[in-house]
């Protein structure tokens, strides 16, 4: 048996780590927690972190793992047990937790339940302040593009004990661990790689200010203002050029309840957008071509963008 309380961080392999742990924190309102050796740790609020940067030494940068705390139901021996009783290959964490690759080669970290006592137990409101105003609220999913969606939902599903929330016909699924619509996504697009990481805003205001900080620092949307059919998320895209992702800034996300079936949304364009545009094919890709042609908009100006080799 195994069973996720929650997520915890999203690892970040980064070219340079002082100049991303200064970009992250000035673009995104995040605040450094802790530094230690070739890591930094950097907060939305008073979380212990969210996201985990780590010097690249010439390895490709980008979503290198996500980790996940386990419910206090199971420990590590439980989860060890479950995921070898499957023939998955567990290894121990520098972390104190263990970690596993999903079928796409996705390294993802266990750890174990954190207990939240006094003042840490009190709604995020109610608790004191670590970060800064306008920061987000917290890191609430993962996405992931993937070339067999029905095997990899299998994985999170079996081996992480996730449930499916709902569908998008063969084109993608999205996940929960307990009300919240998802914590994790998976599109099909043919070929696997991360494809964003997203924040949680309290409304479409706090959004706004984000989203012309943002800009004023260069930045722009692949996608978005939209809002989602599917969870009703209302999400904006922003590129990340520098650690090939998205960063996904959402607000109302639909919760749902304990005995909730999954549906089966058609693919089409009300269920990803019901405001109106489907995303630019740049959206789906981390090319320099799709970078370029996304940056400037080409395709709105009716420029199609070359299919990749
Ligand atoms: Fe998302």
């Amino acid at each position: 048996m195994i069973r996720l309380a929650r997520i915890d961080h999203v690892g970040l392999r980064v070219e340079d780590l002082d100049e991303a742990a200064e970009r992250w924190c000035s673009q995104f309102g995040l605040v450094e927690r802790s530094r230690e050796g070739e890591v930094v740790r950097l907060a939305c609020d008073d979380e212990p972190h969210c996201l985990e940067l780590s010097a690249g030494r010439g390895e490709a940068v980008g979503i290198e793992h996500v980790a996940w705390e386990l419910h206090p139901d199971c420990d590590l021996d439980a989860a060890r047990a479950h995921l070898e009783g499957l023939g998955i290959e567990v290894d121990e964490d520098v972390a104190g937790g263990l970690t596993c690759r999903d079928l796409d080669g996705n390294r993802i970290q266990l750890l174990p339940a954190r207990a939240r006592t006094g003042v840490e137990g009190y709604v995020q409101h109610a608790r004191p302040a670590a970060g800064v105003p306008g920061a987000p609220r917290k890191l609430g999913h993962v996405n992931f593009l993937t070339g067999r969606l029905k095997e990899q939902t299998g994985f999170y599903t079996d081996a992480l004990g996730m449930k499916v929330s709902d569908r998008l016909e063969d084109a993608g699924v999205w996940l929960r661990i307990d009300s919240e619509h998802h914590v994790m996504a998976l599109v099909d697009t043919g070929a696997a790689h991360p494809h964003h990481l997203a924040f949680e805003y309290v409304d479409f205001g706090h959004k706004i200010a984000a989203l012309d900080h943002l800009a004023r620092h260069g930045r722009w949307l692949g996608w978005g203002p939209v809002r989602h059919g599917i969870a009703g998320n209302m999400a904006s895209y922003v590129r990340i050029v520098e650690e090939e992702c998205f960063v996904e800034l959402f607000c109302d996300m639909e919760r749902v309840p304990e005995d909730h079936e999954p549906r089966n949304y058609p693919d089409d364009r009300f269920s990803s957008n019901t405001w109106g545009p489907l995303p630019p094919r740049s959206y789906f890709r981390f090319d320099q071509a799709a970078i370029e042609s996304e940056r400037e908009s080409l395709e709105t100006r009716g420029v199609p963008l070359a299919p990749l080799e």
